[in-house]
């Protein structure tokens, strides 16, 4: 794994057509042809994990986590998530997508031409079907590739109780999800604060029957066995990840699931148990890093700070590092065919950074940006 480089130096030009690679290291057939002349081509950067559309913020739940609150005890005593449900539901779908896109221009700034983006602050059908229609809207208005992932079961509404709501999520929200085509994938956060893997796996079969993939966010506080069973159902990603053992990283490397880190959440809640990045190693399973954007547990707005933290948090080499958020983050979407790495038949999301060595952009905290990025083929920054 350590092994596998993001792009072989040598690389230098790129043919493009109709916003697909068609040639590396080629002139060859192309409507556009582009030689990075030194300077270091990169495949464009995927945040696989974010959570950008969002209302309101939660900077009093900050400031009580700084006074010694823990995330746990807000979202017991109906904080957290519910306390930006409430403010989603009363936000319109236009507000929504307006307040998001300042979010993904910065990402795009450091690079990032890829972004998933979950629903999940909605928890009814008509909220939780506003946030992906807003999700889908960024992407037109953006220029941005936006994944949207369709994440009702986040959290457990106030007043419902957990099997009747996941009911709710799995057959009648989740149909109307697939029939609209607002989604790519499912999500669920499986915690003791939340939901549990028999919710989970009722969830995972209905969304493989429609057609969608399925991740997780798995043991963030406790190890309920998430990553294991989403593994061996086929799951395209597990997220989070501080409290899994072997028979979790064991089942995802023998299924090829990415494990997601995520270390800005790591770092904003002040966490000290780490991922199992040996284990992960061991078992051969890709790591991909992402922000986790979210107003409670990730206000972080920087890939790149990200991908400066996993070496000195998680120890991940710088190249882990690299691939975490390009090959790695593309397996995570379930678009390995289309993303992740520069070669023939890959979509022309790239970047060109006047770097001479790609690991120093997990050197320096601040300050790096990319001189050009593409999307398609379009130069958008
Ligand atoms: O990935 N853990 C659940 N979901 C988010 C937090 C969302 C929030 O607190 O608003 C996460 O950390
Ligand atoms: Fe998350």
């Amino acid at each position: 794994m350590t092994g596998e480089q993001v792009l072989p130096a040598a690389e230098q030009t790129l043919a493009v057509t109709d916003g697909r690679i068609v040639g590396v290291g080629v002139t060859g057939p192309a409507h556009m042809t582009l030689d990075a002349q030194g300077r270091a081509l990169l495949p464009g950067f995927i945040d696989c994990h974010t959570h950008t559309l969002w209302a309101g913020d939660r900077l009093g739940e900050h400031l009580m986590r700084l006074a010694g609150a823990s995330y746990q005890d807000i979202a017991r005593a109906g904080g957290g998530i519910l306390s930006t449900v409430k403010a989603v539901r009363e936000a319109s779908e236009d507000e929504l997508a307006a307040s998001a896109l300042p979010r993904l221009n910065t990402l795009l700034r450091e690079g990032v031409t890829n972004v998933e983006i979950k629903s999940g602050y909605g928890l009814d059908t008509e909220s939780e079907l506003k946030m992906l229609r807003a999700i889908g809207r960024l992407g037109e208005i953006s220029g941005i590739d936006i994944h949207p992932t369709f994440l009702g079961a986040h959290a457990i509404p106030a007043g419902e109780d957990a099997d009747s709501y996941l009911d709710q999520v799995v057959n009648e929200m989740l149909p109307a999800v697939a029939e609209q085509g607002l989604a790519e994938a499912v999500d669920i956060y499986v915690e003791n604060i939340a939901f549990g893997v028999e919710h989970m796996r009722v969830l995972f079969e209905k969304a493989a029957s429609l057609g969608l993939g399925c991740r997780v966010h798995a043991e963030q506080f406790s190890d309920m066995g998430a990553s294991e069973m989403a593994a061996n159902m086929g799951a395209w990603s597990c997220d989070h990840l501080e409290h899994t053992a072997e028979a979790g990283a064991a089942a995802m490397g023998r299924a090829g699931t990415a494990a997601v880190l995520l270390p800005g959440a790591f770092y904003f809640l002040k966490e000290t148990k780490k991922p199992p990045v040996e284990l992960f190693r061991e078992h051969q399973v890709p790591m991909a890093l992402a922000t986790d954007l979210n107003p409670g547990s990730s206000p972080v707005a920087s890939l790149l700070t990200c991908i400066h933290m996993a070496p000195v948090f998680f120890g991940l080499t710088p190249n882990e590092c690299l691939l975490g958020v390009t090959r790695h983050a593309a397996r995570a979407l379930g678009r390995s065919a289309d993303l992740g790495t520069l070669e023939a038949g890959k979509l022309a999301n790239f970047c060109l950074w006047d770097i001479a060595d790609p690991r120093a952009l997990t050197y320096q905290l601040g300050g790096l940006a990319p001189e050009a990025v593409y999307i398609r083929g379009q130069r958008h920054a």
